[in-house]
C-alpha cells in the first residue's frame, strides 16, 4: 500500500512514523507513506496558502489551488483521496478494515480555521475521529493511518485482527500476564486451566458482558 500525506505540518509525523508498527511496515516494504507538504504547492510568491473567509468571520481560511495541486501531484485512477475533518463521517473500525483494502490513500489534512469549501470536491471521502475539534486534521491523519496499516496484510498477525475489539462489534475479551496474583487480584482460574474449549467460551462470554457493560450501543447496531 502507498499512502500519501499532504499536510502543512509534514515533521509532526516524524516521530509516530519512525516507531514501533509503522516504521517495521515500512522497512518490509509492506506499506510506503510520504509527505508533502501543501505550501511546497502554493503559486504565491511568499508561499501563503491561505487568506480572509469572503463575508468576514473570525480566522484565515486555507486557499483551494495549493491542495488541488499538491493532490494533483500524487492522485492516480487507483488513489483514493480522504479529507480529515470534524464535519465527516464518524471513523469507525470498520472504514480501517476498507481501507486497509486499497492500493493508494492520499489524506488532506486540514488546518487554521478552516478551508474553502470547494476542497470538498476533491476528495473522495470526509472522515471524522470524533465530536471534538482539533487545531488541524494532522493527529486525526494519524490515528486513521496507524489503524488502517496494522490491518495491511502481513503487518501483524491476522489472528489479533479477529481479535480486536469492534470487530464483530464486540469489545475485546480481558488479557492477563504474569504474577498469577497481583496484590490479592487473581488471573480466573479457567485461563490457568489449559482447558481450550473453556477458555474460549469464557472469553466469548467476557465479550459479551463486558459490551453490554459498557458499549450497549454496540449490541443494538449488530
Ligand atoms: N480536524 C479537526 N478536528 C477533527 C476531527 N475531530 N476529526 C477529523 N479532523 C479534524
Amino acid at each position: 500500500m502507498k499512502i500519501d500525506i499532504l499536510t502543512l505540518f509534514p515533521d509532526m509525523f516524524e516521530g509516530i512514523l519512525k516507531e514501533s508498527i509503522l516504521a517495521r511496515a515500512q522497512s518490509s516494504g509492506k506499506v510506503s507513506i510520504a509527505l508533502h507538504n501543501i505550501r511546497d504547492f502554493s503559486q504565491d510568491p511568499h508561499k501563503k496558502v491561505d487568506d480572509y473567509g469572503f463575508g468576514g468571520g473570525a480566522g484565515m481560511v486555507l486557499m483551494p489551488q495549493p491542495i488541488y495541486d499538491a493532490i494533483e501531484s500524487v492522485r492516480t485512477p487507483q488513489s483514493k483521496v480522504i479529507l480529515l475533518t470534524p464535519q465527516g463521517v464518524p471513523y469507525k473500525q470498520q472504514h480501517a478494515y476498507e481501507l486497509s483494502q486499497e492500493e493508494h490513500l492520499i489524506f488532506v489534512c486540514g488546518h487554521y480555521e478552516g478551508f474553502d469549501e470547494r476542497i470538498r470536491s476533491f476528495v473522495d471521502e470526509e472522515l471524522s475521529i470524533g465530536d471534538y475539534v482539533l487545531t488541524g486534521g494532522e493527529i486525526p491523519c494519524m490515528a486513521v493511518v496507524d489503524s488502517v496499516v496494522r490491518l495491511v496484510s502481513g503487518v501483524i498477525e491476522e489472528e489479533s485482527h479477529i481479535q480486536d475489539s469492534f470487530h464483530n462489534q464486540l469489545l475485546d475479551y480481558p488479557v492477563y500476564t504474569k504474577p498469577v496474583d497481583f496484590r490479592g487480584m487473581k488471573v480466573p482460574d479457567v485461563l490457568l486451566s489449559g482447558h481450550h474449549e473453556n477458555i474460549k467460551k469464557w472469553r466469548e462470554e467476557e465479550q459479551l458482558r463486558k459490551t453490554k457493560e459498557r458499549r450497549p450501543d454496540l449490541l443494538e447496531s449488530r
